[in-house]
């Protein structure tokens, strides 16, 4: 299996992402912030995403965002194929994709919503915190992103303040802390290298 950080080369299998995208969606009756294969296309080509492939088939993707000037990012759109599920790809993408966003942005804030369990324990691996929305960026342009989600009239009952997405926060100045004590990267490596070794795709 490999797990890159995008490139042209990876243009190819942008219709399967978007379809894909969209298809767990309407299974999973949520709605989602709509990317065309224009928007996806320019984060692929501008090496912003990381593909899982293997042996020429898509597996995985996510991609990066930066949001109120550069100060928040979110790894967003993660998608693993449904034939590739629940043997450590997400985990892998999403370690991949962090790190390329710490690297490009290391003084930004990491952050994601999701209802997901799956991304949820992902994300407090990688030193993620749960938040209220007030902790997030509040750039108009990424909560118009929840206007195709089923529950965007709750989170405007809401007042932005919450709905039914756990929003989780990675604060730089934390940065390689678990339960308050201090991770070298040479450890998230290594436990990144005995995950990829016991993949068993
Ligand atoms: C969510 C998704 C990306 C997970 O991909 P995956 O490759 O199966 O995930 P992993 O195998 O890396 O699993 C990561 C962890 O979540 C758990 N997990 C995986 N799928 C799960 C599920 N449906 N429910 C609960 N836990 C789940 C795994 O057991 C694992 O936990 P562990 O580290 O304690 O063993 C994949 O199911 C998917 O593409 N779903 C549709 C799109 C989606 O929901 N995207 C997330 C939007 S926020």
């Amino acid at each position: 299996m490999e797990i890159e950080i995008s490139s042209c080369e990876h243009l190819m299998y942008v219709s399967e992402i978007q379809q894909e995208m969209y298809d767990s969606a309407q299974r999973r009756g949520t709605g989602i912030a709509k990317r065309s294969i224009e928007y996806l296309t320019k984060k692929i080509s501008d090496g912003n995403a990381v593909v899982a492939t293997e042996n020429g088939e898509w597996v995985g993707f996510c991609y990066i965002e930066t949001w109120s000037h550069g100060q928040f990012v979110a790894n967003s759109g993660l998608i693993v194929s449904p034939n590739y599920r629940n043997r450590g790809v997400a985990t892998l993408i999403k370690n991949k994709v962090f790190q390329l966003s710490r690297e490009k942005y290391p003084n930004a804030k990491v952050f994601g919503l999701t209802t997901g369990l799956a991304v949820m324990k992902i994300n407090s691996d990688l030193g993620y915190k749960p938040v209220i929305y007030s902790e997030l960026t509040q750039d108009e342009e990424f909560w118009s992103g929840c206007k195709n989600c089923v529950n965007y009239e709750i989170l405007m009952k809401k007042e932005r303040k919450n709905c039914l997405c756990t929003a989780m926060l990675f604060v730089p100045e934390n940065n390689n802390k678990v339960n308050g004590t201090e991770i070298q990267q040479s450890e998230i490596d290594e436990y990144n290298g005995e995950k990829e070794s016991n993949l068993s795709v």
